[in-house]
Protein backbone atom coordinates (compact mmCIF):
# COMPACT_ATOMS: atom_id res chain seq x y z
CA UNK A 1 0.00 0.00 0.00
CA UNK A 2 1.08 3.54 -0.87
CA UNK A 3 2.54 6.19 1.58
CA UNK A 4 -0.41 8.18 3.85
CA UNK A 5 0.19 11.71 2.32
CA UNK A 6 -0.27 14.55 5.36
CA UNK A 7 -3.43 14.72 4.97
CA UNK A 8 -4.97 19.16 5.90
CA UNK A 9 -8.53 17.95 7.19
CA UNK A 10 -10.76 20.30 7.84
CA UNK A 11 -11.65 19.99 11.38
CA UNK A 12 -15.25 18.37 12.26
CA UNK A 13 -17.96 19.89 14.44
CA UNK A 14 -17.25 23.08 13.95
CA UNK A 15 -20.89 24.06 11.98
CA UNK A 16 -19.29 25.43 9.39
CA UNK A 17 -21.02 24.67 6.04
CA UNK A 18 -18.55 26.77 3.68
CA UNK A 19 -15.02 25.30 6.23
CA UNK A 20 -13.50 23.26 3.84
CA UNK A 21 -12.84 26.70 1.59
CA UNK A 22 -11.42 27.97 4.41
CA UNK A 23 -8.49 25.52 4.90
CA UNK A 24 -5.11 27.87 4.16
CA UNK A 25 -3.91 26.09 0.61
CA UNK A 26 -0.65 24.38 0.81
CA UNK A 27 1.19 22.88 -2.46
CA UNK A 28 4.48 22.25 -0.72
CA UNK A 29 5.53 18.98 -0.70
CA UNK A 30 3.87 18.08 -3.61
CA UNK A 31 3.82 14.30 -3.57
CA UNK A 32 3.22 12.86 -7.43
CA UNK A 33 3.81 9.19 -5.93
CA UNK A 34 0.99 6.48 -6.18
CA UNK A 35 -0.62 6.62 -2.72
CA UNK A 36 -3.68 4.53 -4.08
CA UNK A 37 -2.52 1.70 -6.63
CA UNK A 38 -6.09 0.93 -7.48
CA UNK A 39 -6.75 4.17 -8.07
CA UNK A 40 -3.69 5.04 -10.25
CA UNK A 41 -4.49 1.96 -12.22
CA UNK A 42 -8.17 2.80 -12.68
CA UNK A 43 -6.73 6.59 -13.94
CA UNK A 44 -4.54 4.49 -17.00
CA UNK A 45 -7.35 2.24 -17.45
CA UNK A 46 -9.61 5.48 -18.14
CA UNK A 47 -6.64 7.22 -20.41
CA UNK A 48 -6.83 4.19 -22.52
CA UNK A 49 -10.64 4.12 -23.17
CA UNK A 50 -11.14 6.83 -24.49
CA UNK A 51 -14.09 7.05 -27.21
CA UNK A 52 -15.38 9.95 -29.06
CA UNK A 53 -19.48 10.47 -29.18
CA UNK A 54 -19.31 12.00 -32.52
CA UNK A 55 -17.13 9.17 -34.47
CA UNK A 56 -17.42 5.99 -32.75
CA UNK A 57 -21.35 5.46 -32.26
CA UNK A 58 -22.67 3.67 -35.78
CA UNK A 59 -25.38 7.01 -36.32
CA UNK A 60 -26.68 5.78 -39.44
CA UNK A 61 -27.85 2.66 -37.50
CA UNK A 62 -30.57 5.06 -36.20
CA UNK A 63 -33.88 4.10 -38.06
CA UNK A 64 -36.86 6.91 -37.41
CA UNK A 65 -39.34 5.28 -39.66
CA UNK A 66 -39.79 2.07 -36.85
CA UNK A 67 -41.02 4.38 -34.07
CA UNK A 68 -44.09 6.17 -34.15
CA UNK A 69 -44.57 10.41 -33.92
CA UNK A 70 -45.21 9.38 -30.11
CA UNK A 71 -42.62 7.28 -29.06
CA UNK A 72 -40.12 9.97 -30.82
CA UNK A 73 -41.09 12.64 -28.87
CA UNK A 74 -40.67 10.39 -25.36
CA UNK A 75 -37.77 9.22 -26.39
CA UNK A 76 -36.43 13.22 -27.26
CA UNK A 77 -37.61 14.04 -23.40
CA UNK A 78 -35.90 10.89 -21.68
CA UNK A 79 -32.55 11.48 -24.01
CA UNK A 80 -32.47 15.09 -23.00
CA UNK A 81 -33.24 13.84 -19.73
CA UNK A 82 -30.34 12.05 -19.60
CA UNK A 83 -28.36 14.77 -21.25
CA UNK A 84 -29.59 17.22 -17.92
CA UNK A 85 -28.32 14.55 -15.24
CA UNK A 86 -24.93 13.34 -17.12
CA UNK A 87 -24.45 17.81 -17.14
CA UNK A 88 -25.23 17.49 -13.73
CA UNK A 89 -22.22 15.37 -12.54
CA UNK A 90 -19.86 17.92 -14.57
CA UNK A 91 -21.28 20.90 -12.09
CA UNK A 92 -20.34 18.73 -9.32
CA UNK A 93 -16.90 17.91 -10.34
CA UNK A 94 -15.37 20.79 -9.55
CA UNK A 95 -16.36 21.10 -6.03
CA UNK A 96 -15.13 17.38 -5.72
CA UNK A 97 -11.70 18.59 -7.11
CA UNK A 98 -11.27 21.02 -4.96
CA UNK A 99 -11.89 19.37 -1.64
CA UNK A 100 -9.11 16.60 -2.64
CA UNK A 101 -6.77 19.37 -3.75
CA UNK A 102 -7.95 21.74 -0.32
CA UNK A 103 -7.28 18.33 2.29
CA UNK A 104 -4.26 17.25 0.09
CA UNK A 105 -4.98 13.69 -0.51
CA UNK A 106 -3.73 11.31 -2.52
CA UNK A 107 -3.25 12.56 -5.56
CA UNK A 108 -4.48 9.68 -7.94
CA UNK A 109 -7.66 10.99 -6.82
CA UNK A 110 -7.08 14.15 -8.72
CA UNK A 111 -5.66 12.50 -11.51
CA UNK A 112 -8.63 10.01 -11.77
CA UNK A 113 -11.10 12.49 -11.08
CA UNK A 114 -10.19 15.28 -13.98
CA UNK A 115 -10.42 12.34 -16.35
CA UNK A 116 -14.17 10.96 -14.79
CA UNK A 117 -15.54 14.64 -15.33
CA UNK A 118 -13.96 14.08 -18.68
CA UNK A 119 -16.36 10.96 -19.55
CA UNK A 120 -19.43 12.92 -17.85
CA UNK A 121 -18.89 14.93 -20.55
CA UNK A 122 -18.67 12.68 -22.94
CA UNK A 123 -21.89 11.30 -21.42
CA UNK A 124 -23.62 14.24 -21.78
CA UNK A 125 -22.57 15.26 -25.62
CA UNK A 126 -23.52 11.72 -26.43
CA UNK A 127 -27.44 12.06 -24.75
CA UNK A 128 -27.45 14.98 -26.73
CA UNK A 129 -26.05 14.03 -30.05
CA UNK A 130 -29.45 10.99 -29.27
CA UNK A 131 -32.13 13.41 -28.53
CA UNK A 132 -31.21 15.78 -31.66
CA UNK A 133 -31.02 12.74 -33.58
CA UNK A 134 -34.18 11.54 -32.56
CA UNK A 135 -36.00 15.17 -33.31
CA UNK A 136 -34.41 17.91 -31.30
CA UNK A 137 -32.96 18.03 -27.65
CA UNK A 138 -34.76 19.86 -25.35
CA UNK A 139 -33.03 22.40 -23.02
CA UNK A 140 -35.31 22.52 -20.27
CA UNK A 141 -38.46 20.08 -18.74
CA UNK A 142 -41.56 20.43 -20.72
CA UNK A 143 -43.74 20.74 -17.68
CA UNK A 144 -42.12 23.28 -15.13
CA UNK A 145 -43.44 21.01 -12.13
CA UNK A 146 -40.47 18.65 -13.33
CA UNK A 147 -37.78 21.06 -12.91
CA UNK A 148 -37.14 20.66 -9.24
CA UNK A 149 -36.29 16.74 -10.18
CA UNK A 150 -33.33 17.19 -11.77
CA UNK A 151 -31.96 19.61 -9.82
CA UNK A 152 -28.94 19.04 -8.06
CA UNK A 153 -29.27 16.86 -4.66
CA UNK A 154 -27.08 19.38 -2.59
CA UNK A 155 -23.40 17.18 -3.34
CA UNK A 156 -21.47 21.16 -3.80
CA UNK A 157 -23.06 22.18 -0.67
CA UNK A 158 -21.62 18.85 1.01
CA UNK A 159 -18.24 19.11 -0.57
CA UNK A 160 -17.73 22.48 1.12
CA UNK A 161 -18.96 21.51 4.56
CA UNK A 162 -16.37 21.11 7.03
CA UNK A 163 -19.08 18.76 9.23
CA UNK A 164 -18.86 15.93 6.23
CA UNK A 165 -15.95 14.43 5.75
CA UNK A 166 -14.61 13.49 2.24
CA UNK A 167 -15.42 9.86 3.04
CA UNK A 168 -18.84 10.30 4.08
CA UNK A 169 -19.45 12.65 0.52
CA UNK A 170 -17.76 9.43 -1.41
CA UNK A 171 -19.74 6.65 0.09
CA UNK A 172 -23.35 8.44 -0.14
CA UNK A 173 -22.31 9.95 -3.87
CA UNK A 174 -20.59 6.88 -5.12
CA UNK A 175 -20.58 3.72 -3.00
CA UNK A 176 -24.56 4.47 -3.09
CA UNK A 177 -26.18 6.99 -5.34
CA UNK A 178 -23.74 6.37 -8.07
CA UNK A 179 -23.84 2.17 -7.64
CA UNK A 180 -27.50 2.03 -7.72
CA UNK A 181 -27.54 4.21 -11.08
CA UNK A 182 -24.98 1.31 -12.06
CA UNK A 183 -27.18 -1.66 -11.35
CA UNK A 184 -30.20 -0.01 -12.61
CA UNK A 185 -28.08 0.75 -15.91
CA UNK A 186 -27.42 -2.79 -16.57
CA UNK A 187 -31.01 -3.45 -16.38
CA UNK A 188 -31.85 -0.63 -18.70
CA UNK A 189 -28.76 -1.62 -21.47
CA UNK A 190 -30.62 -5.22 -21.40
CA UNK A 191 -34.04 -4.00 -22.37
CA UNK A 192 -33.04 -1.82 -25.22
CA UNK A 193 -33.17 -2.87 -28.47
CA UNK A 194 -32.46 0.09 -30.86
CA UNK A 195 -28.55 -0.79 -31.74
CA UNK A 196 -27.79 3.21 -31.67
CA UNK A 197 -29.41 3.55 -28.20
CA UNK A 198 -27.73 0.17 -27.55
CA UNK A 199 -24.45 1.23 -28.44
CA UNK A 200 -24.82 4.51 -26.37
CA UNK A 201 -25.71 2.80 -23.19
CA UNK A 202 -22.75 -0.02 -23.46
CA UNK A 203 -20.15 3.03 -23.79
CA UNK A 204 -21.52 4.77 -20.70
CA UNK A 205 -21.26 1.75 -18.72
CA UNK A 206 -17.78 0.87 -19.29
CA UNK A 207 -16.85 4.37 -18.32
CA UNK A 208 -19.21 4.35 -15.34
CA UNK A 209 -17.93 0.55 -13.70
CA UNK A 210 -14.79 3.05 -13.68
CA UNK A 211 -16.52 5.66 -11.56
CA UNK A 212 -17.92 3.14 -8.82
CA UNK A 213 -14.71 1.01 -8.58
CA UNK A 214 -13.44 4.60 -7.57
CA UNK A 215 -15.41 4.79 -4.41
CA UNK A 216 -14.99 1.50 -3.48
CA UNK A 217 -11.63 1.30 -3.93
CA UNK A 218 -10.82 4.44 -1.98
CA UNK A 219 -13.24 3.74 0.85
CA UNK A 220 -12.08 0.43 1.38
CA UNK A 221 -9.06 2.23 1.74
CA UNK A 222 -10.17 4.57 4.01
CA UNK A 223 -12.17 2.96 6.40
CA UNK A 224 -9.48 0.82 8.57
CA UNK A 225 -8.24 4.83 9.37
CA UNK A 226 -10.90 6.26 10.47
CA UNK A 227 -12.55 6.84 13.89
CA UNK A 228 -16.16 5.53 15.00
CA UNK A 229 -17.70 8.91 15.25
CA UNK A 230 -16.32 9.62 11.18
CA UNK A 231 -17.90 6.59 10.22
CA UNK A 232 -21.47 7.82 11.83
CA UNK A 233 -21.43 10.17 10.07
CA UNK A 234 -20.63 7.85 6.85
CA UNK A 235 -23.86 5.83 7.72
CA UNK A 236 -25.83 8.94 8.46
CA UNK A 237 -25.35 10.19 4.70
CA UNK A 238 -25.80 6.82 3.24
CA UNK A 239 -28.73 6.70 4.93
CA UNK A 240 -29.80 10.10 3.99
CA UNK A 241 -28.99 9.17 0.33
CA UNK A 242 -31.34 6.35 0.29
CA UNK A 243 -34.18 7.35 2.34
CA UNK A 244 -34.28 11.62 1.27
CA UNK A 245 -32.67 11.27 -2.24
CA UNK A 246 -33.27 7.78 -4.01
CA UNK A 247 -36.63 7.29 -2.57
CA UNK A 248 -38.07 10.13 -2.93
CA UNK A 249 -37.78 9.71 -6.48
CA UNK A 250 -34.56 11.68 -7.52
CA UNK A 251 -33.58 9.01 -9.92
CA UNK A 252 -37.00 7.44 -10.53
CA UNK A 253 -40.22 9.72 -10.04
CA UNK A 254 -41.92 6.65 -9.87
CA UNK A 255 -40.43 5.91 -6.18
CA UNK A 256 -41.59 9.62 -5.25
CA UNK A 257 -44.50 10.40 -2.99
CA UNK A 258 -45.70 12.49 -5.88
CA UNK A 259 -44.86 10.49 -8.73
CA UNK A 260 -44.91 12.80 -12.17
CA UNK A 261 -47.47 10.36 -13.96
CA UNK A 262 -46.87 12.27 -17.27
CA UNK A 263 -42.78 10.93 -17.41
CA UNK A 264 -44.09 7.73 -16.00
CA UNK A 265 -46.42 7.13 -18.74
CA UNK A 266 -43.48 8.91 -21.09
CA UNK A 267 -40.77 6.74 -19.96
CA UNK A 268 -42.84 3.59 -20.40
CA UNK A 269 -43.40 4.25 -24.61
CA UNK A 270 -39.73 4.91 -24.70
CA UNK A 271 -39.10 1.58 -22.79
CA UNK A 272 -41.73 -0.37 -24.96
CA UNK A 273 -40.13 1.14 -28.43
CA UNK A 274 -36.83 -0.51 -27.26
CA UNK A 275 -35.17 3.25 -27.04
CA UNK A 276 -33.89 3.61 -23.56
CA UNK A 277 -35.83 4.06 -20.10
CA UNK A 278 -36.77 1.70 -17.14
CA UNK A 279 -40.24 1.05 -16.06
CA UNK A 280 -41.27 0.51 -12.58
CA UNK A 281 -41.67 -3.34 -12.17
CA UNK A 282 -38.09 -3.49 -14.03
CA UNK A 283 -36.07 -1.21 -11.43
CA UNK A 284 -37.76 -2.20 -7.97
CA UNK A 285 -36.00 -5.61 -7.67
CA UNK A 286 -32.82 -3.90 -9.08
CA UNK A 287 -33.08 -1.32 -6.37
CA UNK A 288 -33.84 -4.10 -3.37
CA UNK A 289 -30.76 -6.14 -4.63
CA UNK A 290 -28.45 -3.36 -4.96
CA UNK A 291 -28.89 -1.94 -1.26
CA UNK A 292 -28.53 -5.31 -0.58
CA UNK A 293 -24.93 -5.43 -1.99
CA UNK A 294 -24.68 -1.88 -0.95
CA UNK A 295 -25.11 -3.14 2.88
CA UNK A 296 -23.04 -6.55 2.82
CA UNK A 297 -20.51 -4.34 1.40
CA UNK A 298 -20.75 -1.16 3.79
CA UNK A 299 -20.41 -3.83 6.31
CA UNK A 300 -16.69 -4.95 6.05
CA UNK A 301 -16.01 -0.98 6.62
CA UNK A 302 -17.63 -0.95 9.74
CA UNK A 303 -21.01 0.37 8.72
CA UNK A 304 -24.25 -0.61 9.51
CA UNK A 305 -27.48 -0.17 7.43
CA UNK A 306 -30.83 0.04 8.70
CA UNK A 307 -33.52 -1.85 7.27
CA UNK A 308 -35.34 0.77 4.48
CA UNK A 309 -38.69 1.22 3.90
CA UNK A 310 -41.06 2.47 1.28
CA UNK A 311 -44.96 2.31 0.79
CA UNK A 312 -44.66 0.96 -2.91
CA UNK A 313 -41.76 -1.43 -1.80
CA UNK A 314 -42.14 -2.47 1.50
CA UNK A 315 -39.54 -3.03 3.77
CA UNK A 316 -35.62 -4.42 1.92
FE1 LIG B 1 -22.12 9.57 -16.50
FE1 LIG C 1 -20.44 8.63 -13.56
Amino acid sequence: MGTLVGYNKAPIGTGRPHGVLDIADQHFPLTLDEGVPEIRDLYRKAKRSEWNPATDIAWEKLDLSRYTTEELFAARQYWSRRAWSEYGAIAESPAMLLRFTKERREVDLSLFWTIRTQEEVRHADVCRRMADALGGYMSEPVSQDLAGSVATHGVRGMSFDADTPLEALIASLICCAEVIAFDVFRALIKTTTDPVAKQILQLIFRDEVRHCDFGWYYMDYRAPHMSAAELVVVRDKVVWMIEDVELKGYHSTWLSPFPDVSEIESDRLVYEAGLGATVEEVEMPVLVKSVAGIRARMRSWGVELPEFEHTGMGRF
